[in-house]
C-alpha cells in the first residue's frame, strides 16, 4: 500500500492507516526529517493516547497508555538512532517490547534487523516536497 501524507491531513490518514493495516510491530525507515516520528504521534493519538508523546531521549523506548473496550494497554514507542549494538538494544529491552503483543513503532529499525518479528510492518517515508511524504507499507522482513 501507497499513499501521499499531507501534513495538514496527518491526523486523517492515522486514521485511515488504523482501518487499513493490521499489525504491531511497526518499523518506520526514512533519513533524518522525514517524518517518522510526526506520523507516529498522530497514530498514538488515534489510539487515544493524551499527554506529550515525541522521540525518547533519554531511555530507547518511551511507554504510552489508552484504553481500548475498557482496558489500559501499552503503546512502546522505540528510536534506535543513537544504538551503538545489539547488546544496547537488548539490554534495554527492546526484544521484551517487540514481543510482548503490544503496539510497538521503532525509528531506526536497521540497527536491529535480526530483532524484528517476522510480521513486522515495514513503514518507508520519502520526503516528496515541503509537506507532502510519500509512505509505502509492506508486511515481512
Ligand atoms: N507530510 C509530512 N509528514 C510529516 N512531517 C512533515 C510533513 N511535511 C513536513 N513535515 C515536517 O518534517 C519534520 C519531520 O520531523 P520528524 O521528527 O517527524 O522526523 P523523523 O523522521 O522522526 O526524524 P528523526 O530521524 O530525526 O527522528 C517536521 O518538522 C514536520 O513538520
Ligand atoms: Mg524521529
Amino acid at each position: 500500500m501507497e499513499f501521499d501524507l499531507y501534513l495538514e491531513k496527518t491526523d486523517e490518514a492515522a486514521a485511515m492507516f488504523w482501518q487499513q493495516v493490521k499489525g504491531n510491530v511497526f518499523a518506520f525507515h526514512g533519513q533524518m526529517g522525514a517524518g517518522k516520528t510526526t506520523f507516529i504521534s498522530a497514530l498514538c493519538r488515534a489510539k487515544g493516547v493524551t499527554g506529550h508523546i515525541g522521540s525518547p531521549t533519554f531511555s530507547l523506548i518511551n511507554e504510552y497508555r489508552y484504553t481500548e473496550e475498557g482496558n489500559t494497554r501499552s503503546i512502546f514507542h522505540i528510536d534506535l538512532y543513537r544504538l551503538t549494538n545489539e547488546e544496547e538494544a537488548l539490554n534495554a529491552g527492546v526484544e521484551d517490547c517487540l514481543y510482548s503483543g503490544d503496539i510497538c513503532f521503532v525509528e531506526w529499525p536497521e540497527k536491529v534487523p535480526a530483532l524484528l518479528p517476522e510480521d513486522t510492518v515495514h513503514v518507508y517515508v520519502h520526503p516528496v516536497s515541503n509537506h507532502i511524504r510519500r509512505l509505502k507499507i509492506e508486511v515481512g522482513r
